[in-house]
């Protein structure tokens, strides 16, 4: 079995001081995963805005928190005269090791598009930062019968360039289900993870492709994770608005890590 991620994506929300209150509304929740055996313990990490990636890094070495502190984005050059962008040079200064990239807000407000996101994942894998790629249709795309289509249009623009993947894992993100409240059912997200698989086999091999991580995103809650983790093709969840409460954040942990008891 692949090893569950829960990864929360906190966009551009909270401050230095909500830090402390969140991982305090986290912790006992978080030392129930010693419980679980380390090849199968469910990984947790929290992607958020850069200010926050040095507060975030001193408390979770001094709790000794098992979350890893993802960004949100990175750029592909070195460095250079792109105002306002992060490299994976100063990702990694400040201990990073994950980013998220194509997140669809950016690509629908910040031009992001399938060649931009295919150069940052191929410096992210080429610097040694664990790219979590994030593709998914539009609802006009899903009304026009489009989703396979996209969804293979985003991954092999990635593959294009990545031809292993290396560390890569993949999120598949409905756009119409991002922060709408309207989350795509169990059946509607399986059946597009089980086609982003066979996908996957065609271009990488089926060894290769059975160690990918598909994680799901769009309105995932506690009212829903179980079901989806306990899909046979979604290995975790990109959890927005969710996982800004520790309370909700914390009752998906504990429906991850029993779903590792049931889940083959
Ligand atoms: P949501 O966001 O869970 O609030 O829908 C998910 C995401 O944008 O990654």
């Amino acid at each position: 079995m692949r090893k569950i991620l829960l990864a929360g994506n906190w966009k551009m929300n909270k401050l230095a001081r909500d830090l402390q209150p969140f991982a305090e509304g986290m912790s006992s929740t978080l030392e129930k995963l010693e419980n679980v055996v380390i090849g199968k313990r469910p990984e947790v990490a929290i992607a958020v805005a850069a200010p926050l990636f040095y507060p975030w890094q001193e408390l979770v070495k001094k709790a000794r928190l098992p979350i890893t502190i993802a960004a949100q984005n990175m750029h592909w050059a070195e460095s250079g005269a792109f105002t306002g962008e992060i490299s994976a040079g100063m990702l990694k200064e400040v201990g990073i090791t994950m980013t998220l990239i194509g997140h669809s807000e950016r690509r629908q407000y910040f031009g992001e598009t399938d060649e931009t996101v295919a150069k940052r994942t191929q410096t992210a894998l080429a610097q040694g930062l664990v790219p979590v790629v994030c593709i998914g249709e539009t609802l006009q795309e899903r009304e026009a019968g489009k989703t396979e289509e996209v969804v293979e249009r985003q991954l092999r623009a990635v593959t294009k360039v990545c031809p292993d993947l290396g560390s890569t894992i993949v999120a598949y993100e409905p756009v119409w289900a991002i922060g709408t409240g309207k989350s795509a059912t169990t059946a509607q997200a399986q059946e597009v993870h089980a086609f982003i698989r066979k996908l996957l086999v065609d271009l990488l091999g089926k060894a290769k492709a059975e160690t990918v991580r598909i994680l799901y995103g769009g309105s995932a809650s506690p009212a829903n994770i179980r079901e989806l983790l306990l899909q046979p093709d979604i290995d975790g969840g990109l959890i927005g608005g969710a996982s800004l409460k520790p309370e909700d954040f914390s009752k998906m942990l504990l429906d991850a890590i029993d779903v590792v008891s049931i889940k083959k």
